[in-house]
């Protein structure tokens, strides 16, 4: 086997987003592309010699060719030992379990998430560090430099690695060793939470529940769990067979998306509990019988349960949640008399909070919810939380948050968001906004006076490093924020986000329908941003 040196020039768009580097398949496809961003990182991590990494993916389309293709990029590179899961397959969560738990240099993770698959669908390549967390920012910053700056990369001239067979191979130097992708992450759950309790939940055969693998990643996980270990019914898994296409379904775990779990759970005979989880499975969608549970509210219910949990039984450090993720969380942390940070959007900015110690739990709106257990959010963990709650309470999930919002409030709350816009569009709108902050504060829209307008700024406060610009926000007396964002992860055209949150304190008015309690607010959405000129669209492609 020889190593083979390959001249390359450049690509210019090699800056991984909120979540890696994520770009269609057939961005990816073209020579050179995946190699030049993997030689980038390779350039970029130091010495590979006497290292181990972790390589898996959430089975997509191209999965299992761009795994060969790293694969003898990191033999030709020096790497020791690569582990690789089963079929090319690895969670999420559970790379950064394994990173973890073997003391590994990092892992690569071939995932675009959430994101469509298929060869019109999206690919994407995420970096995770020593500590099992997404490479942050000032690490992934030096790998598109060098992006910019590549000259060659190297890679070994072999025939294709059996990736589907457990055990050790060699390629060139490099130990290969296959491993099962599941057993270390159900090991790490059956320290977190009391799988006997929970077996006796499905045992009463008075509890039912449905879970949604979106034939992503997780429907392995959630069947070693759930029905193999926990007794459930076969059955409980639905979509559960990792598809390079998702069965052409979008995996989304959210109300438009999941769709057929939100029929099954709208249904006369709607089982107790829904969730799904996404592509790579580090997101989760809770539901009870015809009631969705927001992820932010998810976020705040765990923390204000956290204790009851075998894992989390000495109590939390503090709570962080992203900036655009409601302050129901805060309320808890309140009480709780724990820290709370705001973060900007990406779960990376969670890492230094985790690794100081500083937060045990924390989540996003956008359907993340994790804990100190990884450096990833965590859907089956999510789910596992969900249902430990249940078997200690034995009431529904409707009865859990609504007596949560009668003790804590309510934070009415949606995310509208305005997909593939045009780019330059998107960016004057924001542009303008920007512009209009100082003048903003004490002007009137409908029933909401500005009380503050800013473009949030984070400086960590374990490392220090400052991140401008990462969503305008404008705060209104009565406790009511609108925040406005474009995403860094879409593929095409711009997604502006705008996130809506109204807080409602008295119980007698918490049963509104989340849409019309934010009805006002909408309206001044818009007014104050012009969403509809500058998008050309009247309404939201997608509302959660
Ligand atoms: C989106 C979510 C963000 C999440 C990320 C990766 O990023 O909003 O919370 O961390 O996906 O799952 P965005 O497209 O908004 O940049
Ligand atoms: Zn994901």
């Amino acid at each position: 086997m020889t190593i083979k040196t390959v001249s390359t020039i450049p690509f210019t768009d090699q800056r991984p987003g909120t979540s890696g580097l994520r770009k269609k398949v057939s961005v990816f496809k073209q020579p050179n592309y995946l190699e030049n961003f993997i030689q980038s990182i390779f350039d970029c991590i130091g010495g590979l010699h006497g290292k181990t990494l972790v390589f898996g993916g959430d089975g997509r389309y191209h999965n299992r060719e761009a795994l060969q293709v790293i694969l003898r990029m990191a033999a030709a590179n020096g790497l020791s030992k690569a582990l690789v899961g089963q079929g090319g397959i690895l969670s999420t969560p559970a790379t950064s379990c394994i990173i973890r738990k073997y003391h590994l240099r990092g892992g690569i993770i071939l995932s675009a998430s959430h994101n469509p698959g298929g060869p019109k669908g999206d690919f994407g390549v995420k970096f995770n560090v020593e500590n099992g967390g997404p490479a942050p920012e000032k690490v992934t910053n030096v790998f598109y430099e060098r992006s910019l700056a590549i000259e060659r990369y190297k890679i070994m001239e072999a025939p294709d690695i059996d990736i589907d067979t457990l055990g050790h191979s060699r390629l060139g130097d490099m130990d290969i060793e296959i491993i099962d992708p599941v057993s270390d992450y159900v090991e790490l759950m059956e320290i977190l939470f009391d799988f006997k309790k929970l077996r006796g939940l499905f045992s009463t055969g008075q509890f039912s529940m449905v879970y949604d693998g979106m034939h992503a990643v997780t429907g392995p996980y959630a069947k070693a769990i759930l029905v193999d270990r926990l007794g459930a019914p076969e059955g409980t898994v639905i979509h559960g067979d990792p598809l390079p296409d998702f069965g052409g379904l979008h995996p989304d775990p959210n109300l438009k998306y999941a769709k057929e779990l939100v029929e099954i759970m709208n249904s006369e005979v709607a089982p107790d509990f829904g969730a799904a989880s996404d592509g790579d499975g580090d997101r989760n969608m809770i539901l009870g019988k015809r009631f969705f549970v927001t992820p932010s509210d998810s976020l705040a219910i765990l923390a204000s349960k956290a204790e009851k949990i075998p894992g989390y039984r000495t109590g939390l450090k503090g709570v962080a949640r992203s900036m655009p993720t409601s302050r129901a969380v805060d309320e808890v942390a309140r009480y709780l008399g724990i820290d709370c940070y705001e973060t900007p959007t990406g779960w990376k900015y969670f890492g230094n909070l985790l690794d100081a110690e500083r937060a045990t739990l924390c989540g996003e709106e956008s359907f993340g919810t994790g804990s100190d257990h990884i450096r990833e959010k965590d859907g089956l963990w999510a789910v596992l939380f969900w249902l430990s709650i249940l078997a200690e309470e034995r009431s529904s999930i409707e009865e859990i948050v609504r007596k949560h919002w009668r003790s804590f409030g309510r934070h009415f709350y949606s995310r509208h968001d305005y997909e593939d816009v045009d780019s330059q569009k998107a960016h004057e709108l924001i542009d303008r906004l920007r512009g209009q902050l100082s003048d903003l504060k004490g002007q009137t829209f409908g029933n909401y006076c500005v009380r503050d307008a800013d473009d949030f700024e984070y400086k960590d406060p374990v490392d220090g490093s400052i991140s401008q610009h990462q969503g305008i926000r404008i705060f209104f007396e009565g406790d009511a924020r609108i925040v406005y964002r474009l995403s860094g992860t879409g593929t095409q055209g711009a997604t502006l986000r705008v996130y809506l949150e109204k807080f409602e304190a008295n119980p007698e008015r918490q049963g509104q329908e989340t849409q019309e309690a934010l009805a006002g607010l909408i309206k001044v959405a818009d007014e104050i941003a012009q969403i509809k000129s500058f998008t050309g669209r009247d309404k939201p492609s997608v509302i959660t």
